[in-house]
């Protein structure tokens, strides 16, 4: 198994460009069986959750390949409705090929995604939104078969603004007959990119930005290429990263419009940052200081994939900060491996109240998701001595070639 050695104590400091979306290219890609004809998606990343969302594609009988940044997927004769189980367990993402095969296919069978143990992740939201657009859905045991004869147009109001559930609405009622209003929508940036990529098959689709989105179905779609947003949460990180070891870096491939509410956070914690068009620098300012409350929120508040990154810089800020999660349950696995370092952290269920120490050493990290396991590695590059941060197969989920980039910008970190 793969890990990461490194060495803590460097300043962060250079340039880097940050990849493209994750969250974005993995709905896109599912997207890419609904237009029965070529979709070209650039920028994005390489990680195991896009390849295997690639993987996907052919199960289901596209011609689908990724290299250089770039899917190309050719979905015309895709013609099978079963994604097997090992694949539906390699990322969350994989539900939101329920609304692609649903649309184009008829029928979808398929187990219950995997992905990140971060608290409770159901789909019922999902399920019961498709069932109202005239979806049946028999869920049996651990899998879910999905048949329609046609989808129902309907005004759907969201019980919580849930990201995949406005993804799979829209990718069911893009292509159908009539108009159908999600009201309570998800406005994430991930969202508004989506409907972009449908518009430009000929979809219509207005409203991502604001919560009602309206979808005029239309009968059939047309071949597109298309670029990825830039990856908010791996911008976040980075920042994190950079304020944690006492940096500057400039961050290029950036939509600072997305990253407002990290910006203002840090900004709070004294980070000097400047933003332009696509760019931004960041670097501690006369102070570095806890920045008293904050919650992660539905966009566009605090995102709770920064979350991790967030408690990793403000545990060697001084002072005081209590950071609320509100969006997943189980999203402090990180701070137990963060104390044992010398960080002063404390859980009180949702909460973390996280008073901040001068000074972390260096130890063996054991990453259990995502965020909170780069989250470990910003820790090991803050601290003093040596760190392995094992279990990195979750990091590479969302990051590409993580070391690699931490290295340009000076780091001692080393996969082996
Ligand atoms: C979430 C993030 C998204 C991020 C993605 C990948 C939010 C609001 N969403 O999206 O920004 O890109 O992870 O890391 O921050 N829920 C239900 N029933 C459902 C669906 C969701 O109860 O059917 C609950 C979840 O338990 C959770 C919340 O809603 O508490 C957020 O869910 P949702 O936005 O759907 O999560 P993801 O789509 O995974």
């Amino acid at each position: 198994m793969n890990c990461f050695a490194l060495s803590g104590g460097r300043r962060l400091l250079g340039e880097i460009t940050v990849q493209g979306s994750k969250n974005s290219a993995l709905p896109l890609i599912a997207a890419c069986l609904l237009n029965k004809g070529k979709c070209v998606i650039h920028d994005c990343p390489d990680l195991s959750d896009v390849r295997a969302a690639v993987d996907i594609l052919n199960c289901l009988g596209c011609d689908a390949s990724f290299s250089d940044g770039t899917v190309i997927c050719n979905s015309s004769f895709a013609d099978k409705h079963i994604i097997p189980e090992y694949l539906m367990h390699k990322m969350r993402s994989s539900v939101i090929f329920l609304g692609s095969m649903i649309s184009t296919l008829k029928k979808a069978i398929l187990s219950y995604p995997g992905g990140c143990e971060i608290g409770a992740r159901p789909i019922d939201i999902h399920i019961e939104s498709l069932k109202k657009l005239g979806v049946d859905i028999l869920e049996c045991e651990n899998h879910l078969t999905c048949i329609t004869n046609g989808i129902i147009p309907e005004r759907i109001v969201l019980p919580f603004p849930s990201v995949g559930a406005t993804e799979n609405i829209m990718l069911v009622a893009a292509v159908s007959n009539g108009q159908t209003i999600i009201e309570n929508a998800a406005k994430e940036p991930e969202i508004v990119d989506l409907q972009g990529f449908l518009n430009s098959m000929g979809a219509d689709i207005t409203g991502a930005e604001t919560g009602r989105i309206i979808i005029n179905g239309v009968g059939t779609l047309r071949d597109t290429e298309y670029k990825v947003i830039p990856d908010r949460i791996a911008a976040a990180t980075f920042m994190c990263a950079a304020l944690a070891t006492d940096g500057e870096i400039v961050l290029n491939n950036v939509r600072c419009d997305h990253l407002d509410a990290v910006t203002n956070a840090l900004r709070k914690s004294g980070a000097k940052i400047q933003e332009n068009k696509s760019w931004m620098s960041i670097k501690r300012g006369k102070y570095f200081s806890g920045i008293g409350s904050l919650e992660t929120e539905v966009y566009p508040a605090f995102p709770t994939d920064a979350q991790p990154a967030l408690t990793a810089c403000l545990a060697v800020a001084d002072g005081k900060t209590v950071l609320r999660e509100k969006i997943f349950t189980d999203r402090f696995r990180h701070v137990p491996y963060m104390n044992n370092m010398g960080a002063d952290i404390k859980v009180f269920g949702d909460t973390a109240e996280i008073n901040g120490v001068s000074e972390l050493k260096g130890d063996m990290l054991l990453a259990h998701e995502l965020r909170g396991g780069a989250a470990l590695v910003i820790a090991g590059l803050c601290a003093k001595g040596q760190s392995t941060v094992g279990n990195i197969n979750f990091i590479d989920r969302g990051y590409e070639s993580l070391e690699k980039t931490f290295r340009s910008l000076g780091a001692d970190i080393q996969r082996i």
